[in-house]
């Protein structure tokens, strides 16, 4: 029996990191700055530093990054905002927790990222059920930028803000800019298993706007205003642990070493998966971080080639089996125009393969091998 797969192996980095992991915990429990240490500035300027933004607010999660946005620009009942249905809940569940109306909308099936005419057809949807919309969130969908020169041509011609949720790309970039410097504000988040993760929850927003930056700020101690006990808004609890800020700051030190190694794998997949199932299209000018690789599996049964795959001992999974306006919560929402198609057929085709820096050509192999032989086996079936 082959050792098992790991479908993202965060032991490997572990092991890379060592000491310097130890050295970096250790320091804050000694320093005693849990909460708001220096730490968490450091890791802001550094994360400013690396992607160009002009303000970064870390804070407690992903989740949080979304609704600090949401906060600042005072969504409120009544107000629409438009989110591709093809996430995670998280996108479209901080405009719900404010009263608003989450308005779904359809994806491309070649990027999984918001189709812009799907998007066109939601704005009118919103306003045909007198709901004033006043943003759009696009996502990144499994690390790749979506397509943000349309959204963003749409947004400023309906007078709508775009904040990314960039949650999985981090660190990817579109037509020469780096995630963090499009659009309003950029969320992102550092759970453990995204390409920047941390050893708990984490998170940030980027912002040009100095002004909206000032106000999340505020939002993540509690709406404070010259101290913590002066509250001038609502807010919330959403600091950035110092101990995570110290941990990210060591793992963005070997970012860019494993954004290279990710391409590698992405580029290996594609070029040898290429004709056995649909592979993941990256656009002229954009460059995914690949949170996950994720095939079309266009005539085969998953359920059949996800178990052929687990007896090779390769893990997949399944993101998402259900396409937010599918889901209980989210059901009574409004969607686009006559439909979501393309999120529905995704979420019935797609499977992602074991990915991460630490992926050998010999894992890929065994990857590589298993989707063949489990295709084959299907394709043979059906022809006898
Ligand atoms: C697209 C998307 N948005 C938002 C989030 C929320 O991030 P977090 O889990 O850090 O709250 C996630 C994370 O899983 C995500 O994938």
């Amino acid at each position: 029996m082959t050792d098992p797969i790991a479908f993202i192996d965060l032991a490997a980095q572990r092991r890379r990191l060592g000491s310097a992991i130890d050295d970096a915990v250790l320091k804050v429990v000694n320093h005693g700055g849990y909460i708001m240490g220096p730490e968490v500035k450091a890791f802001e300027a550094d994360l400013a530093a690396f992607c160009g933004a002009r303000n970064v607010v870390s804070c407690a999660n992903g989740t949080d990054a979304l609704a600090m946005v949401l906060m600042a620009k005072g969504v409120k009942p009544g107000d629409a905002v438009l989110c591709p249905t093809f996430t995670f809940a998280a996108t479209a569940e901080v405009v719900a927790w404010l009263g608003a109306t989450p308005v779904f909308v359809d994806v491309y099936e070649q990027t999984f990222n918001i189709d812009p005419n799907s998007l066109e057809g939601g704005i009118k949807t919103a306003r045909r059920l007198n709901l004033r919309p006043v943003g759009v969130i696009p996502v990144d969908l499994f690390g790749q930028p979506a397509d943000y020169d349309t959204v963003e041509s749409i947004c400023d011609r309906e007078g709508l803000w775009m904040l990314c949720d960039a949650a999985q790309s981090f660190g990817a970039s579109y037509k020469g800019r780096q995630v963090g410097t499009l659009g309003l504000a950029t969320s992102t988040s550092f759970f453990p298993a995204k390409p920047l993760g941390c050893y708990g929850d984490g998170g940030a927003v980027f912002t040009e706007d100095d002004e909206l930056a000032a106000v999340m700020r505020s939002i993540r101690v509690h709406g404070q205003g010259s101290d913590k006990y002066d509250n001038v808004r609502i807010g919330m609890n959403g600091r950035l642990d110092t101990m995570q800020a110290a941990i990210l700051i060591e793992k963005l030190k070997i970012f860019p070493e494993e954004i290279a190694a990710r391409h590698r794998v992405a580029k290996r997949y594609s070029e040898l998966l290429g004709d056995v199932a649909a592979v993941p299209e990256v656009p002229q000018g954009v460059t995914s971080v690949w949170a996950q690789y994720t095939l079309r599996l266009r005539g085969l049964d998953r359920e059949t080639f996800t178990a052929d795959l687990k007896a090779a001992g390769v893990p997949t999974a399944v993101y998402y089996p259900r396409p937010l306006h599918e889901q209980t919560a989210y059901r009574a929402f409004p969607t686009a125009g006559n439909g979501l198609p393309a999120a529905e057929r995704l979420a019935q085709e797609v499977v992602s393969l074991p990915m991460h820096p630490y992926l050998t050509e010999g894992i890929q192999d065994r990857v590589i091998a298993a989707v063949k032989d489990a295709s084959m086996r299907q394709r043979k079936a059906a022809a006898e």
